[in-house]
């Protein structure tokens, strides 16, 4: 059965000090009892991972990484490989995010490199993708979404998707205070789902957890988290307040 997963997005945010007292903070108010169903993940930037790693033990929270290089080693300096982040205790990694294609440009080519090279060291990969405010405006949401998902994923098997969760993150919603209504984000994971299964059948496309991303905030979950296909949340700003992403799981 999936599992429902509520990660944090720490993105550019939090120094030492501040990711050591955010662990201690969420790991104090989460409510253990309710969360046998739940995922806890945080992704700190690559210098506090070991930190969060130390200080997340024994605890419900897991910690990854916000991206990966594709190579195994070599002369990429100032890259982290998949190697390294397993070596600091990091056994999931965000690959995808709209920030890394739009600032850095990622393209999905390079995605599905950096989804095998994930995959190869045994470390799960948390997959972002989604619209920009213009492809929705023209009604080419699923399009876009359809193409990334099939150009940075289908060439896998189908056991891969143990490994895999995705993250449905349209691009208007990210930052922007703006939400993808509870039923945007059902009609697409819905699609994403249906995909899926068309590609790998039924079984792998019910056992995917889909999260959605975007403005998540203790007063929208709930009714985001009540879609039949929304399996959680990736959330930015919202998961830098131990209060307010504790919130935010305890919706489930
Ligand atoms: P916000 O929750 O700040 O909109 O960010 C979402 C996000 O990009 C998570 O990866």
């Amino acid at each position: 059965m999936r599992k429902n997963i509520v990660a944090g997005n720490w993105k550019m945010n939090n120094d030492l000090k501040a990711t050591k007292k955010l662990v201690k903070q969420i790991k104090k108010t989460l409510k253990k009892d309710k969360l046998k169903n739940t995922r806890v993940i945080v992704a700190p930037t690559f210098v506090n991972l070991t930190a969060a790693v130390k200080r997340s033990k024994k605890s419900k929270i897991e910690v990854a990484a916000q991206n990966m290089h594709q190579a195994a080693n070599g002369a990429f300096t100032g890259e982290i490989s998949a190697e390294m982040l397993r070596s600091a205790g990091v056994k999931t990694v965000i690959l995808g995010h709209s920030e890394r294609r739009a600032y850095f440009g990622e393209t999905d080519a390079l995605l599905a490199e950096k989804v095998n090279t994930a995959l190869a060291n045994n470390i799960e990969v948390i997959f972002c993708f989604g619209e920009e405010l213009a492809d929705r405006k023209a009604g080419k949401e699923e399009a876009v979404v359809g193409g990334q998902i099939k150009n940075a994923l289908f060439h896998l098997e189908a056991d891969a998707f143990n490994k895999i969760v995705l993250a449905y993150e349209p691009v208007w919603a990210i930052g922007t205070g703006e939400t993808a209504s509870p039923e945007q984000a059902q009609d697409m994971h819905s699609f994403i789902r249906k995909n899926l299964a068309d590609q790998y059948g039924n079984d792998v496309a019910e056992n995917v957890s889909i999260l959605y991303g975007g403005s998540v905030k203790p007063a929208n979950a709930q009714e985001i988290f009540s879609k039949p296909d929304v399996d959680g949340g990736l959330i930015g700003g919202a998961s830098l307040k131990a209060e307010d992403f504790c919130a935010i799981i305890n919706a489930f």
